[in-house]
């Protein structure tokens, strides 16, 4: 059994999340190359080479999934926009079809009574502008602030609330400097790159937000505890590095307009010329802060250069994706947060779920793993409510499953199965779990 919606103050909302890569179908609709096709193309990159090309098919089938979120009785929905669907090229022409595709979407949701959360940028960046050097170019932040002025003219009016870019640090260190995700480097000097312009383009699109009048603007971060991995003093020294690198470095440059010693001190050679200026943009005011959360990691120091750090199995029960279940991490982020950074900043967690195998066994999955998960997580925002942290709503990760990125579509993270061959949706237990937990207070 989930808490119910009388186990949360009274203003406390739940929704549910997705990403267009993930489940739109990117081969329809006149949608432009984007650097996650050519990533998946590319042998070793991704499990089996899957891509985004079909996905859920969520293109066409948009109102029957519109239809299991408002019949779960969330209240929001998080969507992002392709900018590759709306701007093939990246800059200038405007595929009107894409567009025309988001705004029936959004008034989907309205029609439903689900309030629109958007994000404008999860991950699959047009490829034309990949080729100009993507996120390690600095003009990234004028090209996304001229793709957020397109978007949100056509549906600002609409929107409930919106973050420009999710999850800052793959977009940047996962994808340049682990190269696990697309453009797929490994270059320290890329990654630096792409870790202030992350940040510089969520400050332009703000401003350009904020000057077409919309309100409820935020940032959406991840976060994962850092244990060390042993008592020693290296393995101690090497989780705080990982500490900072992955949940301080955005945090402190949205908040407090510095990037920690710990990072600069194998960045700070890397780093864009003039960086130390942009803090005025970056720190654009922000109604409130998101955080997806999942796991925590066990850090030991490595042999290695900068940042001579490396992860070990940890003891904790796992899910699909080998993550520890470990929810005491998201209480530490909610207090944490709230305390060294936002203060009385409305806060969400706009992520929380897990992988699991879910087997349709006669018609039904029952997903009794992913129920416990998400009370032991519920459980934890909770506690962080009643210490006093703002904690105004949680967001399931995801509606349904979808494209896992590099994992491809054997991670399974929906309260709604998917049939990939068929696209038959099948909800699982979680979802009548969260049915039940959403019914409106007596
Ligand atoms: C975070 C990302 O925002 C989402 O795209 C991904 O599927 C989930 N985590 C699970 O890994």
């Amino acid at each position: 059994m989930l808490p119910g919606r009388s186990e949360f103050p009274s203003d406390f909302l739940f929704g549910v999340a997705t990403s267009s890569y993930q489940i739109e179908g990117h081969s329809f609709g006149g949608a432009g190359p984007t650097h996650w096709d050519s990533f998946a193309a590319t042998p070793g990159n991704v499990v089996r080479a899957e891509n985004g090309a079909r996905a859920c098919d969520h293109y066409h089938r948009w109102p029957e999934d519109l239809d299991l979120i408002a019949g779960a009785g969330f209240d929001i929905y998080r969507f992002s926009t392709s900018w590759a669907r709306i701007m093939p090229e990246g800059r200038g022409a405007v595929n009107d079809e894409g567009l025309d595709f988001y705004d029936r979407l959004v008034d989907g949701m309205q029609a439903r009574g689900l309030k629109p959360a958007l994000t404008l940028y999860h991950w699959e960046l047009p490829a034309a502008l990949a080729d100009l050097g993507g996120w390690r170019n600095r003009d990234i932040a004028g090209w996304l602030a001229d793709f957020t002025e397109v978007v949100c003219r056509r549906l600002g009016d609409r929107i409930w609330s919106a973050a420009p870019i999710n999850e800052p640090w793959c977009v940047s260190w996962l994808s340049h400097f682990e190269g696990h995700h697309a453009p797929g480097l490994r270059d320290i000097r890329a990654t630096a790159r792409a870790m202030h312009h992350v940040l510089l383009a969520h400050g332009r699109a703000i401003e350009v937000m904020r000057g077409l009048g919309m309100s409820n603007l935020g940032a959406v971060c991840n976060f994962e505890y850092a244990h060390a991995a042993d008592g020693s003093k290296a393995s101690m020294i090497a989780a705080r590095r990982y500490d900072a690198i992955y949940n301080q470095f955005f945090a402190s440059g949205l908040f407090k307009g510095c990037y920690p010693e710990a990072v600069l001190e194998g960045l700070g050679p890397h780093m864009p010329k003039g960086w130390q200026d942009d803090f005025g943009v970056i720190g654009a005011p922000l109604d409130w802060f998101g955080i997806n959360y999942y796991t925590c990691k066990r850090i030991a120091a490595a042999d290695t250069p900068w940042p001579a750090l490396q992860e070990v199995p940890g003891p904790l029960p796992k899910t699909a994706m080998g993550w520890e279940i470990y929810p005491d991490g998201l209480h530490h982020f909610l207090t944490m947060l709230a305390r060294d950074y936002t203060g009385t900043l409305p806060l969400y967690v706009t992520e929380n779920g897990l992988a699991a195998p879910d087997l349709l066994i006669d018609g039904r999955i029952d997903d009794q793993m992913r129920i416990g998960y998400f009370q032991s997580h519920l459980a934890a925002c909770q506690r962080a409510i009643a210490e006093g942290v703002p904690l105004k709503g949680y967001i399931a990760w995801s509606l349904m499953d979808n494209y896992e990125w590099a994992l491809g579509y054997e991670k399974r993270f929906g309260l709604v199965h998917v049939d990939f061959e068929t696209l038959q949706r099948t909800p699982k237990a979680s979802y009548h779990a969260w049915m039940k937990a959403l019914e409106p207070r007596a």
